[in-house]
């Protein structure tokens, strides 16, 4: 299986949001092999949503979650009122909330724990600033976010976790790591999660790769059987990339089933 998320951040009123998801549902219509397609608009559009894409080839998924299950906190939502709204997927920890919010990794290990009480799939962002990797501490960076944020978490033995690979450097700005270089990350991204959790098997952890993802990298990231799929911000906008990027990952489950 492939997944690719769609990050709408900031971007996207109800309206727009409403016509790419209806573009999106159109374009896998009667395809054979449809990714796990996971769409993340912001809060206002999940009533829209939830009516035309649940329980259809699409999940609707959240761009975060409140660390807290009810109580007096303003601009909060929780994960049972995500869970109302349909959602079924929800990013913890993304860059953006980490600096211009208050993710910190402790939080963000309760926001983890919140969202698995209400069986929300978390998808746990990570990455290193383009000093940190320049420096070669990329790896001890990755360890600390990967061991405190899931720090007191308690999976089901027969689920799987979900982590985003998103180098902070890479983020909207055209720049990637090479794909070897991305390979060789989730493969020690996975090995920390093994050392966690070692009662997991490898493949139970679905490792994405975030960050400049586009109509022209995708099919060459998505090829690689250690990246599990991508999580897409700009791109993920445009309708013409956005559908190029789901035909690159059903291309490759195309030629999957083929070897197979
Ligand atoms: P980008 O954003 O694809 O625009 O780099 C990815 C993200 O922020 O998740």
């Amino acid at each position: 299986m492939k997944t690719i998320v769609a990050n709408w951040k900031m971007q996207l009123g109800i309206r727009e949001s409403v016509a790419l998801a209806k573009a999106t549902l159109l374009y896998v219509r009667g395809k054979k092999h449809i990714p796990e397609i996971v769409l993340c608009p912001s809060f206002v559009s999940f009533h829209d949503l939830k009516k035309m894409i649940v329980n259809k080839s699409l999940h609707l998924g959240s761009q975060d979650v409140s660390s807290k299950p009810n109580g007096m906190f303003t601009g909060d939502v929780c994960a049972k009122m995500l869970k109302e709204s349909g959602v079924s997927h929800v990013l913890i920890g993304h860059s953006e909330r980490r600096v211009f919010s208050t993710d910190t990794n402790e939080k963000i290990s309760l926001k983890i724990q919140s969202a698995l009480e209400e069986s929300l799939i978390p998808i746990l962002c990570v990455g290193e600033t383009k000093e940190e990797r320049l420096n070669g501490k990329m790896e001890i960076v990755l360890k600390t976010q990967l061991r405190s944020a899931l720090q007191n978490v308690v999976l089901k033995k027969d689920k799987s976790f979900y982590v985003a690979y998103e180098p902070v450097w890479a983020i909207g700005s055209g720049e990637t790591p090479l794909v070897d270089e991305i390979v060789k990350t989730h493969m020690l991204i996975r090995e920390i999660l093994l050392e966690i959790f070692p009662l997991f098997q490898k493949d139970q952890f679905i490792i994405l790769y975030g960050g400049s993802v586009n109509d022209q990298n995708a099919y060459s990231l998505l090829r690689e059987s250690e990246i599990n799929g991508v999580l897409v911000g700009s791109a993920s906008v445009k309708l013409h990339q956005w559908t190029s990027i789901i035909d690159s990952a059903m291309s490759v489950l195309d030629q999957q089933e083929e070897i197979i």
